[in-house]
């Protein structure tokens, strides 16, 4: 699929009714509900975007349903940053793509942070990779948007409330469109 901000909002209004694995919203409620925490945080409009379709990968993978289910892991953050990179920068593109490494970066060094984490984001862990070595730890911290990835982290576990209403679909697909193009 060539990649523009057309597809983007295609992908959203194609498949953004897909369950969020594992969890009792869709894909395009947790997708709205990340951008929007990271809006109220006033970052860049590139992590605002970057929050936003974190899980794009989702949309572009084969696996069907739940893929923790089987034991299998999609590569989400792989496929996502891949698709996205001829359209924007790393600015967006690498938190995107460390948004899985800041889990398994944050579950080692945080205590309290696996407490935080859903049912299915301890499935998922695992089939990441669990924890981290000292070094991937260290390795982790040499990416230069290791920070932003984090940030991302947060929003994504935050994002997942079952008790927050999508506004209008049109209105929060024309605000993603807007944000593609301030940063495309
Ligand atoms: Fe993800
Ligand atoms: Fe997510």
């Amino acid at each position: 699929m060539k990649v523009s901000g057309k597809s983007i909002i295609n992908l959203y209004e194609s498949k953004g009714d897909l369950k969020y694995s594992g969890e009792d919203i869709t894909q395009l409620e947790h997708a709205w509900q990340c951008g929007q925490l990271a809006k109220e945080a006033l970052v860049s409009p590139h992590l605002q975007l970057a929050a936003w379709i974190h899980d794009i990968g989702h949309l572009l993978s084969k696996l069907e349903g739940t893929p923790t289910l089987y034991e299998r892991d999609d590569q989400h953050e792989v496929i996502a940053s891949k698709f996205l990179e001829s359209l924007f920068s790393d600015l967006v593109c690498q938190p995107i793509a460390l948004h899985v490494k800041a889990k398994r970066y944050l579950v080692t060094t945080e205590s309290s942070y696996f407490d935080s984490l859903s049912s299915d984001s301890v499935r998922s862990l695992r089939l990441q990779g669990g924890m981290m070595s000292p070094e991937e730890c260290n390795d982790f911290i040499q990416y230069p948007f290791h920070k932003d990835a984090i940030q991302l982290r947060y929003w994504d576990d935050l994002g997942k409330r079952s008790d927050l209403q999508l506004p209008d679909r049109q209105l929060v697909l024309s605000e993603l469109e807007e944000l593609i193009e301030v940063c495309s």
